[in-house]
C-alpha cells in the first residue's frame, strides 16, 4: 500500500501515525489557570528536544467538537485547557507516568470543563513544586518542572496542533528511584502509549554498545 496524504481522512492518517510513531511517552501536564484552577492532563506528542539548553516539547490540540463528530471536521477552535493555560501563565510541570498511574492518567484525559479539578477527580495529590507556581503529580517518580520557551501554532484548523516548548528549571526524582545517586532505570516501570487505546510496559530490555570509531 502506498498512501498521498490527499488520499486518507484525517482519521485515518491519526491512525497511521499514531499506530506506526510508538511507543510514545507520555508528558502528564499539570498546569494553573490565571484564576489558579488546577489541570491536569496526558499528551502523547511528546519528547525531549535538548540537554543544553534542557527543554521538552508537547503538542496539545483543540477540543474535539461536543457533537462527537469523530472525524474532527466540525469548527471547534477552542484550545484545549493545558494549551490555554501554558498561555496565560507560562508555566507547566510535565510529569511521568508509570503503569501503577495507568488508570489515573486515563482518568485524567476526559475532555473536562475547566472548573474540573483532575486532581482531585483521579484522587491523585498536588504537591507544591519548586520554582513554578502548578503543582506536581505527588505520584509520579520523576517531574519536570518547567518555564514556557516558545509555542509554536501549527494551523488554525480545528485539527491543528500546537508545539509548546518547555525550558526544565527543577526536577523532581522520588529518593525511591536513586541508585547510587542515579535514576534507577529499571525501577520506573514507565508505560508508552501505541495507537488505539494500546499501551506497553518498558520492562524488556535489550542492552547494545554503540559502534568503537576511529
Ligand atoms: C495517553 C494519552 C495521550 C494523549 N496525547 C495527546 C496529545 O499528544 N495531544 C492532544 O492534544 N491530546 C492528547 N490526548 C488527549 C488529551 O489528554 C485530552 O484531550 C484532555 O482532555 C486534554 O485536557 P485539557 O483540556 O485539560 O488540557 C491524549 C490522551 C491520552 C489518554
Amino acid at each position: 500500500m502506498n498512501v498521498g496524504i490527499s488520499e486518507v481522512s484525517y482519521r485515518e492518517l491519526y491512525n497511521i501515525i499514531l499506530s506506526s510513531v510508538a511507543p510514545r511517552p507520555i508528558a502528564w501536564v499539570s498546569t494553573l489557570s490565571a484564576s489558579g484552577q488546577p489541570n491536569l492532563a496526558p499528551f502523547s506528542f511528546f519528547n525531549c528536544v535538548s540537554v543544553d539548553p534542557p527543554l521538552l516539547a508537547f503538542c496539545p490540540g483543540m477540543r474535539s467538537p461536543k457533537d462527537g463528530d469523530s472525524d474532527r471536521t466540525a469548527v471547534n477552535g477552542e484550545p484545549k485547557d493545558t494549551l490555554r493555560n501554558v498561555r496565560e501563565t507560562k508555566e507547566f510541570v510535565v510529569n511521568v507516568v508509570t503503569y501503577g498511574l495507568l488508570e489515573a492518567m486515563n482518568v485524567t484525559s476526559g475532555e473536562y470543563d475547566s472548573s474540573v479539578n483532575e486532581f482531585e477527580l483521579a484522587r491523585l495529590t498536588p504537591q507544591p513544586s519548586k520554582i513554578v507556581r502548578p503543582p506536581r503529580v505527588g505520584e509520579s517518580p520523576v517531574s519536570f518542572e518547567c518555564t514556557l520557551h516558545q509555542i509554536l501554532d501549527f494551523s488554525t484548523a480545528p485539527t491543528g496542533n500546537s508545539l509548546v516548548i518547555g525550558q526544565i528549571v527543577a526536577i523532581h526524582i522520588d529518593d525511591a528511584h536513586l541508585k547510587d545517586g542515579r535514576i534507577d532505570r529499571d525501577s520506573l516501570d514507565l508505560i508508552g502509549r501505541m495507537g488505539g487505546m494500546q499501551y506497553t510496559r518498558t520492562r524488556d530490555r535489550v542492552e547494545l554498545a554503540r559502534p568503537a570509531v576511529g
